[in-house]
């Protein structure tokens, strides 16, 4: 795993970077294989990075879009991040509905339904059981907690080993999220961190030693790269190795 630290001067900076870095892996991605996918972070921080994806040019019948966790809300609820990545971005491009690969949250059983997106996941991949599919980009926000996707301290989910799909547990609400196995097979993790609130947590994440239990972004190490976009607020302070 390698991982490479970039503070940038504020948000909007962060947000260009993080921008160009997607585009710049998508076209390397299309130039070795037919498709590229891409799963998005919920939260608040990548929504005007969203914004600016909606006004590219890019491949869209070659990109396929999942998310790396979502509330357990309708896809029309205020909450789902299904609801704030469609009206920020997916809305306003010629994405193919097909190439939307949104996790089910309407069966009243969140485990029925993370089965069903592993299902879903195992059908798109073509992947055996017992192997676990490599997404080209996976971009995750990190909460004030130490959590990333719905990977939240001292819950069962940051243990599922044997599956892609689980569900997470933030205060007692149900969440379905990747699985850390899925997500460090990877081959790009892009971490988008902005906010002064966030630097005790990055501090303990990158510190050498520390309880991954309570800051769960610690368990995120991809075989591929791990590039971690950080604004100053969140920098500040921050011992990064
Ligand atoms: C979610 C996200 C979650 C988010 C962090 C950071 O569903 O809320 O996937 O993991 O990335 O909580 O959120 P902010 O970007 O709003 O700080």
């Amino acid at each position: 795993m390698s991982r490479t630290v970039e503070v940038l001067p504020d948000k909007t900076a962060l947000v260009a970077r993080a921008e160009d870095l997607i585009g710049d892996r998508i076209t390397q991605t299309l130039s070795q294989r037919d498709y590229c996918t891409i799963a998005l972070a919920g939260g608040s921080t990548p929504k005007p990075l969203y914004e600016a994806l909606a006004r590219r040019d890019l491949p869209w019948e070659k990109i396929h879009i999942f998310w790396g966790d979502e509330r357990y809300v309708p896809p029309t609820h205020p909450d789902s991040n299904e609801n704030m990545a469609r009206t920020a971005w997916l809305n306003h491009v010629p994405i193919p509905p097909a190439n939307i690969h949104a996790m089910p949250t309407q069966g009243e059983d969140p485990q029925a339904d993370a089965d069903r997106h592993e299902a879903q996941l195992r059908e798109f991949f073509q992947t055996a059981p017992g192997t676990v599919p490599r997404f080209d980009i996976i971009l995750l926000g990190m909460g004030d907690d130490g959590h990333t996707a719905s990977l939240f301290p001292h819950t069962a989910a940051l243990g599922v080993g044997d599956r892609l799909i689980t569900v997470g547990n933030k205060d007692g609400q149900p969440r379905l999220t990747f699985t850390v196995p899925l997500l460090n097979h990877a081959r790009l993790i892009l971490f988008l961190v902005a906010g002064a609130s966030k630097q005790t947590a990055l501090n303990a994440v990158f510190a050498p030693e520390g309880d991954a239990q309570q800051y769960p972004s610690r368990l995120i190490q991809p075989e591929g790269e791990a590039r971690w976009l950080l604004d100053q607020a969140a920098a500040a302070g921050v011992a990064i190795a």
